[in-house]
């Protein structure tokens, strides 16, 4: 199926839908017109608000605190701070909770809330408090000799075969040194909570991907019940990760609500966008390949080190690609992280996978070179056929056709191979190519699906739609299901009261709640067959679905991700250095397409996101401060339109085996990728390397 034209069916109209169509999404018309309620949205009686107090120095601790001049100030209602914070049930959780002691481990580290009747009052009263310190020597920067990388922490370490016997008799051995930068996730909609408690109960508007998981944290803070934890997001305004995690600021805002007896609402500025809400972390990344002349890849070692906050631990998974891409007989991972006094990392669409897939596309690009191999048959040479980890078949695989249909797209068979012959003036122009394997990823999820006697539906479940067309897709799922329109359904999510479901992260929504809904329409129809009497008699029926992924090795089934191949067409200018990407052709192996507008736009949006990562985005820390140096949007570099070509998007491959519904997530692995196809195509145009992203002109020059 192609999407390169998405074709622009519209809902409603027809008795009944396909999945597949590319319909709009059921919240486009909300979000265009202003209506959807956003967190800041909501303003509850007697709502007041909260503006932070934030560290100006990244390690030490407070020796003193004065907040009667803030206190004093027009409209402060109260300030929270360590002195007074009400005492937590569990402050061992990560990322560790606000105001529990005097130390300070990063910059940026919240020390107060002032709580005022307006958000101006409260912000204006923040520079009046005062706030001692004892300043220690901070550690920042990762060369810092005092900076002990810890090893291992998530058990991911892997040794196959025997890579330094394969090493030895390598007919070729390509070893280099790959950096990726450091990202922050800002996505457009501030982050922003409001809550308000009635007696031992509170409620939570939060910017959350995950309102159940978002509940049960707070609840496991608070000592509370999860159900005394209300947590509601139906709308928030992009997340890329972000909204993963229970953030200091939102136990801030859930304590200052239960101090001042009112709501609170506390709304993060840009700038602390930048280091409140999580960050992809820098890697320095060491990748060695060995290899014979044909190409076949003997022996991998894939070493990765990635920075992490002094009191957190960060799951970055960098070498996560290598274990699965490829099949690498011998193969040595490691990975360490370095801990700083900077603010807590967090996922950042396609953790991991993207820095990841960054050096190892890029190093096998440079085995080809160095053996006059086409960059795409040493990929196809070295083809897993099975997942080299546990040795089962993938559930579903065809990322050869990626490979294949991108090729005929992109005209790669047509480019000269040798380096540096295309030119347009003084444009030297250059092809590049990626491989993507994306992890699988799915967990647990319920849903509950209501059918009326009036044949409308309403499917509800405790998740976000954090834009990625899930009210859209869940309700195109129930509506062939159970026989109906897709206008007949309407989805609500974003209440943690409603089924327990997974957060919209690792690109495993669309199959955990989707197999979630399958089940519960499964149990309604089956209802429906044995008893028409019920819907007769004006009955609804309700069923609670669930999905809980099978075990591989009793299906014998490597569940697989979405696979993609990139293909990048870019012109460099010779004496500036200025590279503008031509063409970006992705071609994605998505099992099953639910709608073909909504996971295209995927694929966009987190294109347009590698390119950033590629060529822009960069966060850089002051290493004496340790200070975000260019916290502002202004600042910190994104692309913008003219820096973007018309995305060419097909997906290829069938339904998924492993998957009841035969999906695959598409949410993160458009912006896989896109980094070494990029730097790939720059080597073909310009015979230079760059293995640190952002490309920036500087490193190209
Ligand atoms: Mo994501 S980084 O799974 O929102």
């Amino acid at each position: 199926m192609t999407t390169t034209e998405s074709r622009d069916t519209t809902t409603g109209t027809r008795g009944r839908t396909e999945i597949g169509a590319g319909i709009n999404r059921v919240d486009g018309p909300l979000k265009v017109a202003g209506l959807a309620p956003y967190v800041n949205d909501f303003a509850p009686d007697n709502l007041c608000h909260g503006a932070l107090v934030l560290s100006p120095i990244a390690a030490g601790r407070i020796t003193g605190i004065d907040t009667a001049a803030a206190e004093a100030a027009p409209g402060v209602i109260a300030v929270l701070h360590h002195l007074n914070a009400p005492a937590l049930a569990d402050t061992s959780v990560k990322p560790p909770p606000p105001f529990q002691h005097t130390q300070i481990s990063h910059r940026a580290q919240y020390l107060a809330l002032v709580i005022a009747e307006t958000a101006e009052q409260a912000t204006d009263a923040t520079r009046l408090v005062h706030v001692d310190y004892a300043l220690t020597d901070p550690l920042v920067d990762p060369h810092d000799p005092r900076a002990t990388p810890e090893e291992d922490i998530f058990g991911s370490d892997t040794d196959r075969g025997d890579p330094d016997a394969a090493f030895a008799v390598a007919e070729v051995v390509i070893d280099a040194v790959y950096t990726t930068a450091e990202n922050t996730n800002n996505p457009l909609g501030l982050f922003a909570t409001i809550a308000w408690w009635d007696g031992d109960n509170v409620t939570v508007r939060d910017a959350t991907q995950g309102p159940a998981g978002t509940s049960t944290g707070l609840a496991k803070i608070f000592g509370l019940a999860p159900a005394a934890v209300r947590v509601l997001a139906p709308y928030l305004g992009g997340g890329f990760g972000a909204g993963l995690r229970v953030w200091p600021h939102i136990v801030a805002t859930v304590m200052a609500a239960r101090i001042v007896h009112r709501p609170v609402s506390v709304a993060l500025t840009r700038p602390q966008m930048f280091t409140g809400i999580g960050h992809r972390p820098n890697s320095v990344q060491r990748l060695k390949i060995g290899a014979l002349a044909d190409g076949t890849i003997t022996a991998v070692e894939h070493l990765s080190t990635i920075t992490t906050a002094m009191h957190d631990n960060t799951f970055e998974s960098v070498t996560d690609g290598t274990k699965s891409g490829y099949h690498f007989p011998n193969l040595r991972t490691r990975e360490r992280q370095i801990r700083l006094n900077i603010p807590s990392a967090g996922a950042m669409r396609a953790p991991g996978e993207a820095p990841g897939n960054f050096a190892l596309e890029t190093g096998i690009d440079e085995l080809a070179y160095a053996l006059d191999l086409d960059p795409m048959d040493v990929r196809l040479r070295n083809y897993a056929n099975v997942n080299p980890t546990n040795g089962f078949e993938w559930s579903s695989k065809a990322l050869d056709e990626c490979y294949s249909r991108g090729a005929e797209l992109v005209g790669w068979r047509d480019r000269p191979r040798e380096v540096g012959l295309l030119r347009d003036d003084n444009w030297r122009i250059g092809y590049g190519l990626a491989g993507v394997s994306f992890f699988w990823w799915q967990p647990p999820c319920t849903a509950e699906v209501t059918l009326r006697p009036d044949g409308t539906v309403l499917v509800q479940a405790a998740t976000s739609d954090i834009g990625t067309g899930t009210y859209t897709v869940m309700g195109q799922l129930a509506a062939e299901l159970l026989h109906v329109a897709v206008s007949a359904v309407t989805v609500e999510l974003g209440d943690s009261a409603m089924a327990t479901a997974a957060g919209a992260g690792g690109s495993g929504l669309t199959a955990a709640l989707g197999n979630a809904v399958a089940d519960a329409c499964r149990q309604i129809n089956e209802r429906r067959g044995k008893s028409y009497a019920a819907m007769d008699s004006g009955q609804a029926v309700t069923a609670i679905g669930s999905s809980k992924p099978p075990d591989p090795a009793e299906v014998q089934l490597s569940p697989s991700g979405a696979f993609a191949a990139r293909f990048a067409v870019v012109r460099v200018d010779a004496d500036l250095g200025v590279i503008k990407v031509d063409r970006l052709v992705s071609v994605v192996d998505a099992g099953r397409v639910l709608n073909e507008k909504t996971a295209r736009s995927q694929i966009v949006g987190g294109t347009v996101g590698g390119i950033g990562h590629a060529l822009f985005e960069e966060a850089l820390t002051d290493t004496d401060t340790g200070r975000v140096a260019n916290a502002t949007l202004a600042d910190y570099l994104v692309p913008v339109n003219a820096d973007v070509p018309p995305l060419e998007v097909e997906f290829v491959g069938s339904r998924d085996r492993y998957n009841g519904i035969g999906v695959k997530g598409v949410g993160e692995i458009g912006l896989v990728g896109v980094a070494a196809a990029i730097g790939n195509a720059i080597f073909h145009a310009t015979g230079k390397r760059l293995r640190d992203i952002p490309f920036s002109l500087d490193r190209l020059l």
